[in-house]
């Protein structure tokens, strides 16, 4: 058989497995009408079609199986929609954000890097693994408190927090809902300090126009099925800075020195492979020269190739996840004697991960009462992750400061709870979860 047959024939066999998986989708994946009562109304979840089963496929076919050519398609494609000039993937979000604190502490970071006792502050309302790559890298942690309501770091703490040892902070948009990056901003560049921004639950947030991500001088994203765009497991860190990204890729890969990728030619992408001097030993290959305390923390091939279809429809999805959560406000506004409604700043556009509420001091019931109540309407609902993470037995003892008594961390943590408005929600369950609430006042209000 001549190349050419060899080749039309693999191509051909390749679109018959393709219209295949297609075909496998509709009959097995694609979604019923909704039934209430009986179908779960998640609070978030993987929302995909056939392009995504398909990539898969084709990538397995492809069997490159480490970053390869979907990771060089989805790198570049996710950094044009953060508006970035670095992205760097992760097998997570904490992934990212331990490599992020870590580049922070890197030995070639020229401008300074953090050292052992350096200080950064975060809030303590926070996800874990915000929190614990400061602990793992071991800096010192300085709590602030949340404003009530937008569930953020509160900006009028940070002057109090401030001490000679602080470098950076670092802090999620919470729940989708930037921070107030004017006070963050003038406060980081006021006293010299490190921005990193845990965009995990924001991708497609903005802060005076300006999508949160490009504010710091390093960003994390989760692809975590709960996320806005999901690769199963995975993250990213971004930057604007080519110096950042290398330490944050060496320290991804190994430590390694090298930072020639899968496509570079044979003596690596500078041609002076065989040409680094270490001590004890001249002409050492490049690729074997570590230069930082790394990690393993990269993504499969497989992981890329469905980013590279869920990016496609990301602009949907942050789309809908806005339209539900108006239509969730506009139902739970009746509520409001009951609930605390989110709050927002005035120059935020959030892209919502999800619809916080905080139960009230002196409503007839407690957080309990509301989550077994949607629950039992089959309706999921989860806390604000780890509410004041300094009450969570990993992080009681840890080596921190705290700048107060924390009393909104503390009211995160009895009475704030949250349902969701993923892409996966139609009209017919928002209506059901608003119907929902009505039920658990007039039962119980
Ligand atoms: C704010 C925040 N940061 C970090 C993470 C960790 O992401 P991952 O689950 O991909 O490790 C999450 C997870 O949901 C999160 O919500």
């Amino acid at each position: 058989m001549s190349q050419d047959a060899h080749g039309a024939e693999i191509n051909a066999l390749r679109d018959e497995i393709m219209q295949k998986v297609a075909e496998y989708y509709r009959l097995a994946h694609a979604r019923s009408d909704f039934r209430p009562g009986v179908d779960r109304v998640q609070y978030a979840g993987r929302v995909y079609d056939e392009q995504e089963l398909c990539n898969l496929v084709d990538s397995a076919l492809e069997f490159w199986l480490t970053a390869g050519p979907y990771a060089r398609q989805f790198e570049k494609a996710l950094g044009a929609f953060v508006g970035v000039r670095e992205v760097i993937p992760v097998n997570s979000g904490s992934s990212a954000n331990l490599v992020a604190m870590a580049t922070l502490c890197a030995q070639q970071l020229r401008t300074g890097p953090l050292r052992p006792g350096d200080e950064v502050i975060t809030p303590a309302v926070a996800f874990p693994t915000t929190v614990a790559p400061i602990v793992q890298n071991r800096l010192v942690p300085v709590f602030i408190d949340a404003e009530p309501g937008t569930y953020n770091l509160d900006p009028n703490q940070l002057e109090a927090a401030l001490s000679p040892r602080t470098r950076a902070l670092f802090f999620a948009h919470t729940l989708g809902n930037p921070a107030d990056m004017d006070a963050v901003m003038a406060f980081a560049r006021a006293h010299d300090l490190y921005v990193v921004e845990d965009m995990c639950d924001a991708l497609g947030s903005a802060f005076g126009g300006k999508p949160v991500g490009t504010f710091g001088h390093l960003a994390t994203i989760s692809f975590y099925p709960a996320h806005h765009m999901t690769l199963g497991e995975g993250g990213a860190v971004v930057t604007n800075s080519r110096r950042l990204a290398r330490l944050a890729r060496s320290i991804r890969d190994w430590g390694r020195d090298c930072w020639c990728g899968y496509d570079s030619p044979p003596n690596g992408k500078c041609g002076r492979r065989l040409q680094t001097e270490i001590p004890g030993a001249s002409a050492y290959d490049h690729r074997y020269v570590f230069t930082e305390i790394g990690y393993n923390l990269k993504i499969t091939d497989m992981q890329a190739a469905i980013g590279a279809a869920q990016l496609e429809k990301l602009p949907g999805f942050i789309a809908a996840r806005k339209r539900n959560f108006a239509r969730l406000y506009d139902g739970l506004k009746l509520f409001e004697e009951f609930f605390e409604l989110p709050a927002w700043h005035p120059k935020a556009d959030p892209s919502w991960f999800a619809f916080p509420l905080t139960v009230r001091e002196g409503a007839p019931f407690s957080r309990e009462v509301c989550q077994r109540y949607l629950e039992d309407w089959n309706i999921e609902t989860r806390l604000l992750f780890a509410g004041n993470i300094l009450k969570q037995p990993a992080y009681m003892n840890i080596e921190r400061r705290v700048i107060g008594d924390l009393p909104v961390a503390d009211r995160v943590l009895r009475s704030t709870f949250f349902v969701g408005v993923y892409p996966g929600l139609d009209d017919a369950r928002i209506d059901y979860i608003v119907e929902a609430f009505a039920g658990l006042v007039r039962e119980h209000g």
